[in-house]
């Protein structure tokens, strides 16, 4: 693999902080049809709420157990300076502090793909799967563009289950 995109695997950790808006569905419906309009009001959709969750994302890719794996790459990929092409599916610890061995929030389930041939530029699509105190069972599910080298990147949250429905 190119020598930049070996770098970006090899990174232990990097901080994800992120801020939401979600709502928490109250009741379910009950189903007439192919489609019914709903009140927002019945399933408590009024009141948004905002969280700041803040936790520690490790992507390990070169010790005994790692938990990035390359699944998929294309002939070019060997040839590219941002490894473009490169697929690798993770299940990467979150957790409460930078040390590895800290307390266990969740997992970012799911893959990335390099995307960009011009700058090392991650296509994200993953689901923050966490398992501590009443976010325990709920997801987060994350679809955005990660570009490796910059300070801050931004990532949109598209969803989210159970405690997470709605999120946004
Ligand atoms: C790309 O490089 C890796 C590591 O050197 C090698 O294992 C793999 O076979 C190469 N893939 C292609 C398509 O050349
Ligand atoms: C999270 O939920 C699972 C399944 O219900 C349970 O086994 C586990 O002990 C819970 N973990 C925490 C930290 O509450």
């Amino acid at each position: 693999m190119p020598k930049t995109f070996s770098k970006l695997l090899s990174s232990t950790f990097f901080f994800l902080s992120t801020l939401l808006l979600f709502s928490i569905k109250l009741a379910s419906a009950k189903p007439h049809g192919f489609s019914n309009s709903l009140s927002p009001k019945h399933f408590g959709l009024k009141r948004q709420k905002l969280s700041h969750l803040h936790f520690y994302f490790h992507d390990i890719v070169s010790e005994r157990n790692p938990t990035a794996i390359r699944v998929a790459s294309a002939a070019l990929t060997n040839k590219s300076e941002t490894g473009f092409g490169t697929v690798v599916m993770v299940d990467d610890p979150l957790t409460a502090t930078p040390d590895q061995n800290s307390k266990l929030v969740g997992k970012a389930q799911g893959i990335y793909a390099s995307a960009a041939q011009d700058v090392v530029g991650l296509l994200m699509v993953m689901n923050l799967a966490f398992v501590e105190g009443k976010y325990n069972g709920s997801a987060l599910s994350l679809l955005g563009r990660n570009t490796v080298f910059s300070m801050v990147r931004e990532m949109p949250i598209v969803g989210g289950s159970d405690f997470f429905q709605f999120a946004r």
